[in-house]
């Protein structure tokens, strides 16, 4: 495996070794510090980053490389040059990509011509290295054994919800995804590739349309923003209206099991998709969330750099 282009992209063992390392990498960032010294990692994002850019080029740091930063419109990309000739000359000076943009195509490009690791750090159809922070964290909760646990993602059928039913469907998760009907839920192809990941792992994947039912006696409840960067502003009001019965509440808190956590990748609207009392509450994991954004991306470089994941 060279890129980690979508979550599906990853084996059952691959994550399994890209979280023992990550845990690795929590309690000591610099036992690699040399596995990248000398070396750059291209940091390439056309839409807005906190937390992924910070934990990339962290990660880069630790293992003694050198991240270059690179916003969408610096690049010769946005005056006509070619993707494919855009990752040819990345892969000249760089040992790895990390990119954050619109299309999925556009990165399974940049993937299919650079000759060096292309990472997905964000597209609209999939966040693959937030769910590796997710699922570090769902360890650090609830161990190993998840038999019997329902894994709950509320709100809209987005790039988020797309990665937590693929990674929860290949860790053998009981997995429901709660969006209004229609047009905010997931896509359907990829509720088939998740039923099918699913069924080879002995985990579930429920669809529903009811945040009541969908939060009773779950392990975790998730949620995202609503309005996703890139999402057309025109569709707010209807969105929102829609999706209001999904808000994580209290209320919603309330039924689902007794040690539940409260997940999200971040940037949080509070009084949106989530109430203060219940981001800021202490079954609220979030700020651990996004501490495992460097260990996992520092692990994925380490292992990708070295050839060692064997993909799907
Ligand atoms: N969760 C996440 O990807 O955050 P940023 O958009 O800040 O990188
Ligand atoms: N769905 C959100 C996730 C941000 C980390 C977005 O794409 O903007």
């Amino acid at each position: 495996m060279k890129d980690l282009l979508r979550t599906s992209d990853l084996s059952r063992a691959d994550i399994e070794l890209l979280l023992k390392s990550a845990t690795k990498f929590a309690e000591k960032p610099l036992s690699a510090k040399k596995h990248l010294a000398k070396k750059t990692v291209a940091v390439y994002m056309t839409k807005s980053s906190t937390r992924t850019r910070l934990a990339s080029e962290t990660a880069v740091a630790h293992l003694g490389g050198s991240p270059i930063f690179l916003r969408g419109d610096d690049l010769q990309i946005g005056r006509g040059e070619t993707i494919a000739d855009t990752a040819k000359i990345i892969s000249g000076f760089c040992d790895a990509l990390i990119v954050r943009t619109f299309a999925q195509s556009d990165v399974d490009e940049l993937g299919k011509f650079a000759s060096i690791p292309v990472i997905n750090a964000l597209t609209d159809d999939d966040h693959p290295t937030q769910l590796l922070a997710d699922w570090i964290t769902i360890r650090e909760n609830f161990g190993k054994n998840i038999a019997g646990r329902k894994f709950v993602y509320l709100g809209d059928g987005n790039n988020m919800a797309n990665a937590w039913l693929i990674m929860g469907a290949t860790m053998g998760a009981n997995v429901v995804v709660a969006t209004p009907s229609g047009k905010w839920s997931p896509k359907p192809e990829i509720v088939k590739q998740a039923q099918s990941l699913a069924k080879n792992s002995g985990g579930t994947i429920e669809i529903s349309n009811d945040p009541v039912a969908a939060a009773k006696d779950a392990s975790v409840l998730y949620t995202d923003v609503w309005m996703s960067m890139g999402d057309s502003e025109s569709d707010r009001s209807e969105k929102f209206e829609a999706l209001s019965p999904f808000a994580v509440t209290d209320k919603l808190m309330k039924l689902t099991a007794k040690d539940s956590i409260f997940m999200h990748c971040l940037p949080a609207h509070r009084g949106e998709e989530v109430s203060a009392d219940v981001i800021d509450s202490t079954k609220s994991v979030v700020w651990r969330q996004a501490f495992h954004r460097r260990t996992t991306i520092q692990a994925l470089l380490f292992h990708l750099t070295r050839g060692d994941l064997s993909g799907n």
